[in-house]
């Protein structure tokens, strides 16, 4: 990577930001696609938000990510927002436009690439089913909204939880698409078929045997399992899901879309399909257990 005067900065907002693997995804990008650009991580205090978005801004960065606790908390003080991320209420892509930067919701339109890229096109399902309602499962219902998904059944080990998630999105994108129900009645879902985005934290390294849902029954009914989880690999979830009939998927390509979609709104490009497998590649080392 060749340094000079005319490359230009763009970093990670977050608090912590040491486990990032964004900078993996940009600088690879940066080198194979021939931009004079490097990205950082820039770890920024509860307190500092507005500040850091302005000096980003003062500093001339090219553009940010902003990953937790800030998502929500930068909104205030962009010039800007996209449709999608005022919707989710967060923000994971900070784009320069005249006065400051717009906020972009990459982590949705990157779990949809990702989907697209497996053959899954959720605005033609009929039933999608979330399993868990924090704050990865909230997005993941407002995009199957937005993109008109007939109907989602949010399903969260408390359901006042997935309560509040279904009344906010249905509320905010006028459709009643979205409805909650407890995971103990995973076996009320009336239809046959469906894909299944899981959401939860049950699984994830080191915990790897964890699964949410422990019944055959319910996976014989999955088509296409998709786990947000990345780390490990391959899931209990997506085990159970492949040894019932039904197509697997991890995270890793949801995490790899985000940021083709941050770099392509930053350099107005599109990435290759050499630098996808580059990147894949190195991601794939990068998340082995
Ligand atoms: P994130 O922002 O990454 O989605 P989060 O907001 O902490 O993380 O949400 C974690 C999700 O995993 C929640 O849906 C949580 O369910 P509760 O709301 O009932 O806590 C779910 N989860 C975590 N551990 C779980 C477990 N052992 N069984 C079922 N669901 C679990």
């Amino acid at each position: 990577m060749k340094i000079d005067g005319h490359t230009r900065t763009c970093g990670l907002i977050g608090n912590p930001v040491e486990h990032t693997l964004s900078p993996v995804i940009h600088n690879t990008l940066a080198e194979i696609m021939g931009h004079n650009m490097v990205y950082v991580p820039l770890r920024v205090e509860e307190t500092l938000v507005e500040q850091a978005v302005n000096g980003a801004n003062a500093l001339n960065l090219l553009g940010c990510n902003v990953t937790v606790p800030h998502k929500s908390a930068v909104i205030p003080y962009l010039a800007d927002i996209d449709e999608l991320a005022k919707n989710i209420g967060a923000v994971n892509t900070l784009v320069r436009v005249p006065g400051g930067f717009k906020g972009y919701n990459t982590d949705m339109t990157g779990l949809k690439r990702a989907l697209l890229s497996e053959g899954i096109d959720l605005s033609q399902e009929e039933a999608v089913v979330i399993l868990g309602a924090g704050g990865a499962s909230r997005a993941v219902a407002f995009l199957c909204a937005s993109l008109g998904v007939k109907t989602t059944y949010l399903l969260n080990r408390s359901v006042d939880k997935a309560e509040a998630v279904a009344c906010e999105v249905n509320s905010a994108t006028r459709q009643g698409a979205i409805i909650p129900m407890s995971i103990a009645d995973y076996k009320k879902i009336p239809v046959d078929s469906f894909v299944c985005l899981q959401g939860t934290s049950v699984g994830l390294y080191p915990n790897v045997k964890d699964v949410v849902i422990d019944d055959d029954d319910f996976y014989k009914k999955v088509k296409v399992g998709f786990d947000l989880i990345y780390k490990p690999a391959k899931t209990e979830f997506m085990n159970r899901v492949e040894a019932n009939g039904g197509k697997a998927v991890n995270g890793l390509k949801m995490l790899m879309y985000q940021g083709f979609d941050a770099y392509e709104l930053w350099n107005e490009c599109k990435i290759t399909k050499e630098a996808e497998e580059a990147v894949y590649k190195k991601l794939v080392e990068a998340t082995r257990v």
